[in-house]
């Protein structure tokens, strides 16, 4: 009883008064259900996203820099071979693991499923992105297995997608990975809130909550045990990359060598802008660490900026293509990073039962970006990649990265290679 008043309190400080309203119409179950969901919740964090929404994010240019990159293409014969041997021998060693951040609701996509699950029409057949990537995977085992290793795949679901990619994998049999070097682990959730800052009640009448976005992966991967389990198998180097790209390498042994041999914690494979304002982030360094300037946060100026050889000053994308040293995970995973709200469409009911399926974008989603973290650090390698061999992303349900520019690029480069 005092659990249930102690809750109506607190909705009441918040502004939550909806709720109390909706609670009052359950029965006994879901309501403890949603009493004990909002006992963990921290309103007071929740507020001070949502205040945070209506404050304007600036970027002052004179804090920010380029930040220099080395061009696959223009290394020599020698680096080239250097690097690959550096890399080579970490995998050999059965050093490396993969992590694949598969914790996204692919909104703009409007798959409904795992994203990973989505099939990419390519070659007649199709392939699904999981598929790809576990194809590039097994590729990198071939080349790289002569001790029989076989590179660890970690794969971070959202609490709401676990399961159905679980299944999914199993019921396509990993497509043919090693099934025991594959393990699961979910991210934490954040609420929605709406444009009042009023949580979002979902079907099953709880409050709605979302992954915390994928900067949410470094301390998942030490929630979840995962990071421990690393350190046990002796993993030196630990790739992360998204589940959307159809042409991300994970096991590029180049950008492991220039890695080892900057003697850096982090490296990440960029790819030059296709114009000045492309929806990417790039990179740059800001007060004297690296960072990447998301493309809503850059003002125009800089933006179009260019250097004396008529390149974009900032040109290097974020491809969500990096790698770090297990000790640099271990750091970032014991830091806060800051959160940045998304604003997306989310169905929810309302006060009297109802529920709404909004056709235009109606709350905030709070996440934390993989990008942050590179601030933690005094320096990063950049590698600079090329789009046509690189990054085929499946963002948009159609026009620019789509499921119908992803696969003329897949296939482009398979019939090349
Ligand atoms: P995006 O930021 O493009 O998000 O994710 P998304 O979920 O794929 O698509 P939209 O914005 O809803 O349309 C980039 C990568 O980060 C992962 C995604 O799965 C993708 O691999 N991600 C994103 C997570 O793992 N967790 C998150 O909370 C968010």
């Amino acid at each position: 009883m005092d659990k249930i008043q102690d809750t109506i309190d607190l909705l009441k400080i918040y502004n939550q008064e909806h709720i109390i309203k909706l609670l009052e119409k359950l029965d006994d179950e879901k309501k403890r259900a949603l009493i004990d969901q909002i006992s963990k919740i921290d309103f007071h964090q929740i507020k001070e996203l949502y205040d945070n929404t209506k404050k304007e994010i600036e970027i002052k240019e004179n804090k920010i820099e380029p930040l220099p990159y080395l061009d696959k293409e223009k290394l020599s014969e020698e680096q080239k071979e250097e690097f690959q041997r550096l890399g080579e021998e970490v995998i050999e060693k059965g050093e490396y693991a993969v992590v694949t951040m598969a914790g996204g609701q692919g909104t703009r996509l409007g798959h409904s499923g795992p994203k990973g699950t989505f099939k990419l029409d390519v070659y007649g057949k199709g392939k699904y992105l999981f598929e790809i990537l576990a194809e590039n995977l097994k590729e990198a085992n071939q080349k790289y297995g002569k001790y029989g290793k076989i590179i660890p795949w970690y794969i971070m679901t959202s609490k709401e997608n676990n399961d159905e990619t679980i299944e999914f994998m199993e019921k396509h049999n990993y497509f043919g990975y090693d099934k025991d070097s594959v393990r699961f682990f979910a991210q934490s959730e954040l609420p929605i809130v709406d444009v009042n800052g009023k949580l979002l009640v979902d079907k099953d009448m709880k409050i709605k909550e979302a992954s915390d976005g994928n900067g949410g992966t470094y301390s998942s991967l030490r929630a979840s045990g995962a990071l421990a389990e690393m350190k046990e198998k002796g993993i030196k180097w630990v790739f992360i990359g998204g589940v959307d790209n159809a042409l991300l390498k994970m096991a590029d042994t180049i950008l492991l060598g220039v890695a080892i041999n900057k003697n850096v914690q982090i490296a990440s494979k960029s790819v030059v802008k296709a114009n000045a304002h492309e929806r990417v982030g790039v990179f740059g360094k800001m007060n004297g660490h690296p960072k990447v300037i998301e493309y809503s946060e850059m003002p125009d100026k800089m933006a179009e900026e260019v250097d004396e050889n008529g390149e974009l000053k900032y040109g290097e994308a974020h491809i969500m293509c990096n790698l770090y040293t297990i000790e640099a995970i271990e750091k970032i995973s014991k830091e806060t990073l800051i959160y940045h709200s998304a604003f997306k469409k989310n169905s929810y009911i309302d006060e009297n039962g109802k529920e709404v399926i909004p056709t235009e974008p109606n709350s905030f989603k709070f996440e934390s970006f993989i990008f942050d973290a590179f601030e933690l650090f005094d320096d990063i390698a950049i590698l600079r990649g090329k789009r046509e061999d690189d990054f085929a992303p499946v963002k948009n349900k159609e026009g620019v990265d789509s499921p119908k520019t992803a696969k003329e690029l897949y296939e482009k480069f398979w019939n090349r290679n």
